[in-house]
């Protein structure tokens, strides 16, 4: 099992072997009381999921497999870049420690030379206007190689050793994210980071200056609004604004 010290912010936290999702453990664990803040890790997940119920390739031992409870009482609109805030500190913790050209792509993956080394899902449920429960889920390819990864994923994903020629120490890193996000978070729930999100954005912004084509929007990808959405402009010089299902909100 992998083991993190235990840190000031968090009420305890769960290290289990495999498991189908963390996201979903701490979910179930949300339900049933636990106390928060806490955070889930495990070795493995055998129902990975990504956005819109996409697979998260989770092989054992080799990643960062990380859910993050939190039970916020703010309206969710408080709380709509929170997945944006998280990944952009996880890009500069990453850049700050290994030198690592890591960026952002709207709206929840991060990446190196365009391939794709973490994902993010944040799962909350709102309860009469406040948000009750609130999972950020991280998954962070720390020591997979290329052929660990199946076929498909060969020229789209990559990992952090892949990037620096060697194995990392995953328990290692493992309690340098946690502690650095759980700094991010009490920054995010204490003050309002648009501005500084807004900031930050263009410094690690994948997207910027590439074409996006959608149902709605044809375009070049010209930064965020201070929401978290896309903006897009048109040929025309028109901006569209695409929203993400960033944060999937399960009603109670
Ligand atoms: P979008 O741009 O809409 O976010 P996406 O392809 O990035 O699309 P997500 O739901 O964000 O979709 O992420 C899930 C996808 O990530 C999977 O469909 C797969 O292509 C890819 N993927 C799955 N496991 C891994 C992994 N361990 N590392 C990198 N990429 C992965
Ligand atoms: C995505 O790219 O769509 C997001 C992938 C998020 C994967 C992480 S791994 C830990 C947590 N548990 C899950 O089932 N998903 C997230």
């Amino acid at each position: 099992l992998l083991a993190i010290q235990p840190c000031s912010f968090f009420e305890d936290h769960i290290a289990l072997g495999e498991v189908d999702s963390t996201n979903t453990v701490a979910e179930r664990e949300l339900s049933s009381g636990r106390p928060t803040p806490f955070f889930v890790v495990a070795d493995c997940q055998t129902a990975g999921r990504g956005r819109r119920g996409r697979n998260w390739h989770s092989p054992q031992h080799k990643n960062l497999y990380l859910s993050i409870a939190l039970r916020p009482s703010l309206p969710p609109s408080r709380l709509q870049t929170i997945t944006l805030w998280l990944g952009l500190r996880l890009c500069q913790l990453l850049r700050d420690t290994y030198s690592l050209p890591v960026q952002i792509k709207w709206p929840n993956d991060l990446l190196i030379h365009g391939r794709k080394i973490a994902g993010m899902l944040t799962e909350a449920r709102v309860d009469s206007e406040f948000t009750r429960d609130l999972v950020f889920g991280l998954g962070l390819n720390v020591n997979t190689s290329e052929t660990d990864f199946p076929e498909e994923l060969h020229s789209i994903a990559s990992s952090l050793s892949m990037n620096l020629g060697q194995p990392l120490n995953l328990s290692r890193i493992a309690h340098r994210i946690v502690h650095h996000l759980s700094d991010a978070i009490q920054d995010y729930l204490n003050e309002d980071y648009a501005d500084e999100l807004a900031h930050l954005w263009p410094e690690f912004d994948f997207l910027r200056g590439q074409g996006i084509s959608t149902e709605q929007a044809e375009g070049t990808a010209v930064g965020i609004t201070r929401n978290g959405s896309l903006r897009v402009e048109r040929e025309d010089g028109s901006i569209a604004i695409l929203h993400s299902g960033e944060v999937s909100l399960r009603k109670s």
